[in-house]
């Protein structure tokens, strides 16, 4: 029996929507923080495959989500391509920044990255074993811009303004840069693909600050370009696209960019979404996260909203964005009990 996330991906219309949750493997889990502090820092953990094969799993145990997400960060193909990065407590990451041309020039090729990931290809080794039977092994990468935008400001940063300043004033070397991001993907999300994962997922966070042409260069066309590469090394393996923040630009992204699956920020109404996207293809989402903090009758009816909405077409359900901290782990069954009751 095919796996019911699969089968959503693949078109399938469901009474009952599978189900995962951006995060779900984090620190709102009593039984994450353990592990971490065993592990030592976030990044000892990401690179180690039994600890984090070890998260990965926690949240299908405690819950029984339909897709188990592989647990890594997006900001470990940077550190692939020679950036420092390390994680500050409370802050979030930093990277040693890219200022001027010289430093794309001197980050190294795409196939080097394989040398810093590979702990990250068995993680996915260790998943494909132990994982039930009817879960999907989903692995992921950041979409170029979104990666671009860490490795100029070497932080994350409210308006992604140093990666636009750069942009204007270095074109040539900007495009070089998401040239080797874009490869560097292709060969990171392959691997994930050779070890075992189901899915792959490009997660574009910032895209809603890309306006007009460089929405569709880059964004759109990044995200076209590595759904065609993985589909041609993969037989068609599914993709879901995230263009987080993209509002009415959601429109159309299935076709352009041969994506499976479009997943939607908890910005855009559902309603809206069914009729003008979700027409296209598969679409994911798109509780607010914050219910997961607020629970009670909110969550309830939002639940239904967005089950009911999406009814009519393949779906599958998820939060609009990641699970913070400070949510409290007895509304996610909540969230599951309502969706699947
Ligand atoms: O459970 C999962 O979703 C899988 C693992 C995963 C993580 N990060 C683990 C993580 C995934 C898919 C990501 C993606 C990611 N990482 C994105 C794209 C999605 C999004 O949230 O928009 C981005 C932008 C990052 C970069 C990143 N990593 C930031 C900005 C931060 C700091 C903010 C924070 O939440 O602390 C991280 C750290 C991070 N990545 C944590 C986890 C579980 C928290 C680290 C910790 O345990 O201290």
């Amino acid at each position: 029996m095919t796996k019911k996330l699969l089968r959503a991906l693949g078109g399938e219309v469901m009474d009952v929507p599978p189900a995962w949750m951006m995060r779900q493997a984090g620190r709102y889990l009593p039984e994450y923080r353990e592990t971490r502090a065993k592990a030592g820092d976030f990044l000892s953990l990401c690179y180690n495959p039994e600890l984090a094969a070890e998260v990965t799993l926690q949240p299908i145990r405690r819950f029984g989500f339909d897709g188990a997400i592989l647990f890594a960060d997006i900001l470990l193909v940077p550190q692939a391509l020679g950036a420092d990065l390390w994680f500050v407590t409370g802050e979030g990451p930093r990277l040693s920044p890219i200022e001027t041309p010289e430093g794309v020039a001197a980050l190294k090729p795409a196939d080097a990255v394989h040398d810093t990931l590979s702990p990250i290809y068995e993680t996915v080794r260790i998943l494909s074993r132990e994982l039930p039977d009817d879960v999907a092994l989903i692995g992921f990468a950041g979409a170029p811009w979104t990666v671009a935008t860490y490795m100029i400001a070497g932080r994350g940063t409210p308006d992604q303004g140093p990666a636009h300043a750069f942009k204007e004033a270095h074109r040539p070397a900007f495009d070089a840069l998401m040239e080797r991001i874009t490869e560097a993907t292709i060969e990171y999300l392959s691997a994930q693909v050779d070890a075992g994962a189901e899915v792959v997922k490009i997660f574009d966070s910032w895209a809603g600050s890309l306006k007009g042409d460089d929405f569709l260069r880059y964004s759109q066309e990044p995200a076209a370009r590595i759904t065609a590469a993985l589909k041609e090394r993969h037989s068609g393996i599914p993709v879901i696209a995230f263009p987080r923040e993209a509002g009415e630009r959601y429109v159309g992204f299935h076709n352009a960019t041969g994506a499976d699956c479009v997943a939607l920020d908890n910005s855009v109404d559902p309603e809206w979404a069914a009729a003008n996207v979700q027409v296209s293809g598969c679409v994911q989402g798109n509780l607010a996260p914050g219910h997961m903090v607020t629970g009670g009758q909110a969550l309830v009816d939002e639940v239904r909203r967005i089950r009911d909405a999406f009814s009519g077409g393949p779906h599958v359900f998820n939060l609009g964005h990641g699970i913070t901290p400070d949510a409290d782990p007895d509304n996610v069954t909540l969230m599951l009990e309502t969706l699947r009751g």
